[in-house]
């Protein structure tokens, strides 16, 4: 290379080594160097006034200072940039000490404690878990279950529906009519816990969802003193084993005879509270024997096979059990509510 453009290496390596001390100052100086307007640049102007058997070595020399240049410069930008890295990363260390921020979680949620629970007292004796669709025909949801369309019965529960024949579910019992379908002229001990809906007012003690299990025990000479064992053995598990039960005659257009099932409260043993409303007892369930019909309808024989039929209210049980006093709170959200309740 010529002498003249080995100088300007020269003086490109003092210069980086010397006067440049930060990353501004050698973009700069590269700038000088390498940019459009640059010594580089200027001297490839200057090619065109050389003698033309001058101007391709010149040319080559040239290239061969601009490349070098550039790695210079790019190798020196390189190391001082993991310098700024490093210092940078000194002064911003984290301090470790300092305590976490923790997320505010509750542990399971009071309606899926007493679902669980209900689920568990049966399953203990027997019976196997159903599932249903939230979403249901009207044929399960009512006329399998012996309310015909135009039967009274349907206003109680009028619900929201979604076409002519879909609707949410008002109760978890069309469970019991697939069911039934599902093991025709078998005997069956079945559960179906899940969300039901209605056209209600909300209040304290009535929410437009909430949560049922649905029961259904179908069997040659099932009689009514296995729903009633059955029912008390419930309210002394869910309650304690002081708890009675107490029967009164009800009306289910898919049970024949039907019953409202109290248990006695647990607050005043049967005396009489607030929690009570001064009665001694507490209504947690609808229940009865399964209408023949029923069974017609959904593929048994009802001279063979009777059942029984029972319906809780998930809410209810939980309100009781842990002394709720409005409804809503179980769709609030609130994590001051939701973390009173026990992790398993
Ligand atoms: N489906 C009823 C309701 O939602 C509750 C019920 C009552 C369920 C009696 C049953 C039953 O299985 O036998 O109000």
């Amino acid at each position: 290379m010529r002498p003249e453009l080995e100088e300007y290496k020269k003086s490109a390596q003092i210069e980086i080594q010397f006067v440049a001390h930060n990353l501004n100052d050698l973009y700069k100086m590269r700038n000088v160097y390498l940019s459009k307007n640059g010594l580089i640049a200027k001297l490839m102007g200057n090619i065109k006034n050389l003698n033309p058997d001058e101007r391709k070595a010149y040319g080559q020399d040239l290239n061969e200072l601009k490349t070098y240049l550039e790695d210079l410069f790019n190798n020196h930008i390189k190391i001082l940039e993991k310098g700024e890295l490093a210092k940078k990363l000194q002064s911003e260390t984290i301090d470790l000490t300092l305590p976490g921020r923790s997320l505010d979680s509750a542990p399971q949620h009071p309606f899926h404690l007493i679902a669980d629970e209900i689920c568990r007292i049966f399953i203990g004796i027997g019976y196997i878990i159903a599932e249903g669709d939230e979403v249901e025909e009207d044929l399960y949801n009512f006329t399998l279950l012996n309310m015909p369309e135009n039967h009274p019965a349907r206003d109680m529960q009028d619900t929201f529906y979604i076409s002519d024949s879909l609707l949410l579910r008002t109760h978890t019992s069309p469970v019991q009519a697939r069911f039934m379908q599902k093991h025709k002229n078998e005997p069956l001990k079945m559960i179906s816990p899940g969300k039901v809906f209605r056209r209600d007012d909300d209040d304290n003690t009535h929410s437009h969802q909430f949560g049922q299990v649905e029961g259904l025990v179908i069997g040659e000479g099932i009689s009514f003193s296995h729903l009633k064992a059955t029912l008390d053995l419930f309210a002394k598990q869910m309650f304690g084993p002081k708890r009675e039960i107490r029967l009164r005659s009800s009306y289910f257009p898919f049970t024949e005879p039907s019953v409202e099932v109290d248990v006695s409260c647990h607050e005043c043993n049967g005396k009489g509270c607030s929690t009570c409303k001064g009665s001694g007892w507490i209504e947690i369930l609808g229940a009865g024997m399964v209408n023949p019909n029923v069974l017609t309808m959904n593929g048994y024989d009802a001279e063979k096979y009777t059942g029984f039929a029972f319906g809780v209210g998930i809410e209810r049980v939980a309100m009781l059990r842990y002394g709720i006093d409005d409804m809503r709170r179980f769709y609030q959200n609130d994590i001051r509510f939701l973390k009173e309740f026990p992790k398993r």
